[in-house]
């Protein structure tokens, strides 16, 4: 991790998060953490709503919060909800943290205390897909 981003910091960051869920219909709480390139640490916690399907994951939420604030890659997150194991990240958000995280970047997985587990984003990940645009095609008249 670049300049300074201690694991435990950003566990930390991703446990304090979880306070502010918005999750009255699971009651699963869920905080995520990212650093940046600037060593900066954005957060994001799960937004619930009552049309179920517009929830926003908590990691989603970290990483919108990281681009708005001017972030342009993540080099490592943490993800910290209340399950024993704790939550891992869902399919949706593996996808978008690949498009800012390389594959080597460490994703940490926290409870509420103790050690958290430690993985990467190409473990979670692989054959991440990458789009490539086709070459133009030139209409026939
Ligand atoms: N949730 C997250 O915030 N991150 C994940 O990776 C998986 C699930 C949230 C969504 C929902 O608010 C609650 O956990 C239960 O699914």
């Amino acid at each position: 991790m670049k300049r300074h981003t201690s694991p435990e910091a950003l566990v930390n960051a991703a446990r304090a998060v979880r306070q502010s869920a918005h999750a009255p219909y699971s009651k699963f709480r869920v905080g995520a953490a990212v650093a940046d390139e600037a060593g900066r640490i954005h957060v994001g916690c799960n937004v619930e709503n009552a049309s179920y399907g517009l929830t926003i994951c908590a990691e989603r939420n970290a990483i919108a919060a990281a681009v708005a604030a001017g972030a342009r890659r993540v080099v490592a997150a943490a993800v910290a909800s209340g399950s024993r194991p704790p939550a891992s990240p869902c399919g949706a958000c593996r996808q978008v943290l690949a498009e800012f995280a390389s594959p080597g970047a460490p994703v940490f997985i926290a409870g509420p205390a103790g050690e958290p587990a430690e993985t990467s984003v190409g473990a979670l990940l692989p054959l991440t897909f990458t789009f490539q645009a086709p070459p133009t095609s030139r209409r026939r008249r």
